[in-house]
């Protein structure tokens, strides 16, 4: 891994995520009261891409199948309980996880260097 710069300070806001990208690899980042904070920009769902989902109070919510992760952490908070932002009831919930457990997206340690935030990517 190599650290690599994926946005400058000015570029992340703490209302949205900024889609940015280290070593060909897709990026969300974003602020979180004084942190920076980076995931993959890849649902571990189905492999989607996260950017366009809602983001509110530090999480991140897959705009597909609405599974939800904190962007500092990469924890999981909520698995699979919409379609496109539809709600499903329980059965259809089951049915659209496709057996897929719960799981975390990758999380990115960010740093600060003045004015850069870079992760080992
Ligand atoms: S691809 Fe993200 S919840 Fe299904």
């Amino acid at each position: 891994m190599t650290k690599t710069k994926i946005a400058t300070t000015s570029d992340v806001s703490t209302d949205k995520v900024l889609k940015t990208s280290a070593n060909g690899q897709s990026v969300l980042v974003a602020k979180v009261g004084d942190q920076y904070c980076a995931v993959a920009n890849k649902c571990p769902h189905l492999g989607l891409p996260m950017a366009k989902g809602k983001f509110e109070n530090g999480v991140i919510t897959c705009p597909f199948h609405g599974s939800k992760f904190e962007i500092c952490t990469g924890k999981n908070v909520e698995w699979v309980d919409s379609f496109v932002g539809i709600p499903l009831p329980g059965a259809a919930k089951k049915m659209m996880a496709m057996g897929k457990a719960p799981t975390d997206v990758a999380n990115f340690a960010v740093t600060q260097d003045g004015d850069d935030l870079s992760i080992d990517a």
